[in-house]
């Protein structure tokens, strides 16, 4: 039975999402899930092995590679600054780490070649099937980085860590499907958007911080951008859909605490009233 908050962040890339999620979840010390770091993960996986998903025999590796990885999300509070920079000065942003098979490859999967072939693997009905079920279990059993998910591994170190901390009283998890498949039940479900301009100039910030990225051009972000959320909205299974359930949101005109707050006032207003209902009840 499921007893976490959870609140659902869903949208287009670059609109904000993942910054939003990471702040609200720390501001609420709630559990934070990457959702988009699983697809980059097993893109970069299927490209470092040549596999191509349009090849029957490959999609098979794929897939299994998608429900057996070892794959680790890891959130640490001890941030980077945001890219945007605005005044005032913005709060630092928890930065997740993500483990492949012990190896750090956080950065490596931002890369613009993994963006570029995640949509034939986030496309496939094997592989959603498998990262569907893992996150779902990664949102609904625990509340300890996730990590006791049914098929997640994890490495002892960390199971003894989790084991002493506290237990999050909630999840806050962002992707494309968050509110409309993996966790239809959200206390909260929120769809986030921006001027596609503005989303293109925000994630070129962001990839001119990584080496060899410095001569990354806006144009090139921008067509990427759009392609991606194209494919993403077109694709049969799960699309990018906000959820009919779902408030919407348009960061373009927004500050980074000015999109957190608001979420924050909703989930503080959600919370005390299933409090409520509950002291009710009993
Ligand atoms: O950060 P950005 O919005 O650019 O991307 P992301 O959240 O890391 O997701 C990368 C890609 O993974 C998306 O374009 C989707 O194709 C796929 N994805 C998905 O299909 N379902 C999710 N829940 C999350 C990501
Ligand atoms: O997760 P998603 O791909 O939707 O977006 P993100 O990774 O959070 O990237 C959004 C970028 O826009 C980050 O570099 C933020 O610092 C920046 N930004 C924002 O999220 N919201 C604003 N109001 C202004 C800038």
């Amino acid at each position: 039975k499921r007893n976490l908050f959870q609140i659902a962040i869903d949208g287009p890339a670059a609109s904000g999402k993942s910054t939003t999620a990471r702040l609200v979840a720390r501001k609420l010390n709630f559990e934070y899930i990457d959702s988009g770091a699983m697809y980059r993960t097993i893109t970069l996986a299927a490209l470092r092995e040549n596999l191509n998903p349009t090849s029957l025999v490959d999609i098979h590796k794929i897939i299994n590679i998608a429900r057996t990885s070892k794959i680790q999300l890891i959130t640490t509070n001890n941030g980077t600054p945001p890219s945007a920079h605005t005044s005032p000065p913005q709060p630092l942003v928890p930065k997740t780490r993500v483990i492949f098979n012990e190896e750090d490859i956080t950065e490596e999967i931002m890369l613009p070649e993994i963006t570029r072939n995640i949509m034939g693997i986030a496309s496939n009905p094997g592989v959603r099937e498998a990262i569907v079920s893992r996150q779902r279990a990664m949102a609904e059993c625990n509340g300890y980085n996730g990590y006791n998910g049914s098929n997640i591994n994890y490495d002892k170190e960390e199971k003894e860590k989790n084991s002493n901390s506290k237990r999050k009283q909630g999840v806050v998890m962002d992707g494309r499907d968050i509110g409309t498949v993996i966790l239809p039940n959200a206390n909260l479900k929120f769809f986030i958007i921006a001027d596609p301009k503005i989303r293109a100039e925000r994630r070129l910030k962001e990839l001119k911080r990584i080496k060899e990225m410095e001569n990354l051009e806006m144009s090139e972000v921008l067509a990427d951008l759009l392609k991606r959320d194209k494919s993403d909205i077109e694709r049969k299974i799960s699309p990018l859909k906000m959820a009919d359930d779902a408030i919407l949101l348009d960061t373009s005109g927004l500050s980074i605490e000015e999109q957190v707050e608001r979420i924050i006032k909703l989930a503080l207003e959600k919370m005390r009233k299933s409090d409520n209902m509950r002291s009710d009840n009993s």
